[in-house]
């Protein structure tokens, strides 16, 4: 050992660089996580190691996840136990550790019976750069949306601050896939929850039609494919279906970060704009409330969301 050896920052690292995620094809594609504190706490940081990289690989098809820790040098009696604490996170009887061969049979052996969810479950499609991709809603009940939910679920913990796993048996959950139509990849998923809206008791006494509010709780496109128009497309398969659908009577989103604001203020607005709301907003000041609460009750966004929306819309609209 020299010297060095005894400064404790030559073995510490950051969790967030040590950390690869990797999605894999024929290629693999390689990104670093914007959070890690859920696993290696709020420092973000491991000490112990030298070296350190933990991989943490996908097939981008299946989502069979794959473990590899590796690092030069690791003080035996202090290191983190970094690979303990990430298994936590992982389905238990279904990841691969180190065997990358293992790893590699078992996809390909899962990839011969993988197929897209049924067709029942479409609720969109989409071209991006010549790519046609196809928006599934399940509900988290489907056994193999279940299985592969518990095994990218972490992304939600690595991408999205303040995100915790949900409950895997509660039966309201449905998860939204975006999938390539042809190559099957997975380009993001969204979890979705259906809350019981109590409209007020004589709402509820005249109304059998039991109303629902349609809750995005997180929202994720997968990072190689942020910023190509993916999370535009799926938030708008989402709103369309809820639309439709008569048991839901507003759509909510729990703790948007800014860049959801911006995508669903982009996404809204281009809705009012199409159904000519932008032209029918009242010249009078205060705007009316009963022309406020017909309209958000119609395009179903929530009343908080509408009030952004109409300022918005004022001064597109010089008002
Ligand atoms: N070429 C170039 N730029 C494009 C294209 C295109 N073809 N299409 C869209 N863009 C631009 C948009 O104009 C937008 O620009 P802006 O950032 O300047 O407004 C930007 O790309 C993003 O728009 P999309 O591509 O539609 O959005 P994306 O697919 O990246 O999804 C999201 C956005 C969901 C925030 C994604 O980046 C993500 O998953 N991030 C990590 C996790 C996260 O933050 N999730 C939301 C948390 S909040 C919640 O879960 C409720």
């Amino acid at each position: 050992m020299s010297i060095n050896d005894f400064k404790p920052e030559v073995w510490t690292s950051s969790s967030n660089g040590a950390l690869k995620v990797s999605l894999v094809t024929e290629n693999a594609v390689t990104f670093s996580p914007q959070f890690t504190y859920p696993i290696y706490g709020d420092s973000e940081q491991i000490f112990g190691y030298k070296d350190l990289t933990i991989h943490l690989v996908f097939d981008a098809i299946t989502l069979k996840p794959f473990v590899n820790v590796k690092y030069s040098q690791k003080l035996d009696e202090d290191a983190d136990d970094i690979e303990a604490k990430l298994l936590e996170f992982l389905p238990k009887d279904d990841i691969i550790i180190k065997d990358e061969a293992k790893w590699i049979s078992a996809f390909e052996k899962e990839r011969i019976e993988y197929a897209l969810p049924p067709d029942k479950f479409k609720i969109s499609e989409y071209k991006i750069e010549n790519d046609e991709y196809v928006v599934y809603k399940v509900p988290l009940g489907n056994e193999q949306t279940k299985k592969m939910h518990l095994r990218i679920q972490i992304l939600s913990l690595l991408y999205i601050e303040a995100a915790s796993y949900i409950e895997a048996d509660d039966p309201n959950w449905e998860i939204v896939w975006s999938f390539n139509k042809n190559t099957k990849e997975c380009a993001g998923y969204v979890t979705t929850y259906r809350y019981w809206k109590y409209k007020g008791g004589k709402n509820f006494d005249e109304n059998d039609n039991l109303k629902y509010r349609g809750k995005i709780s997180q929202f994720l496109v997968l990072p190689p494919y942020q910023g190509k128009g993916h999370g535009s497309k799926i938030y708008s398969a989402i709103y369309n279906n809820w639309l439709t659908d008569s048991t839901i009577a507003e759509l909510t989103v729990e703790d948007p970060n800014e860049s959801f604001d911006d995508l669903r203020d982009r996404c809204d607005l281009t809705t009012l704009y199409e159904s000519g709301v932008f032209e029918s907003i009242p010249e009078a000041f205060p705007i009316d409330e009963t022309w406020i609460d017909e309209t958000q009750q119609k395009f179903k966004v929530e009343k908080r969301q509408f009030n952004r929306l109409v300022e918005m819309m004022m001064l597109k609209t010089e008002h």
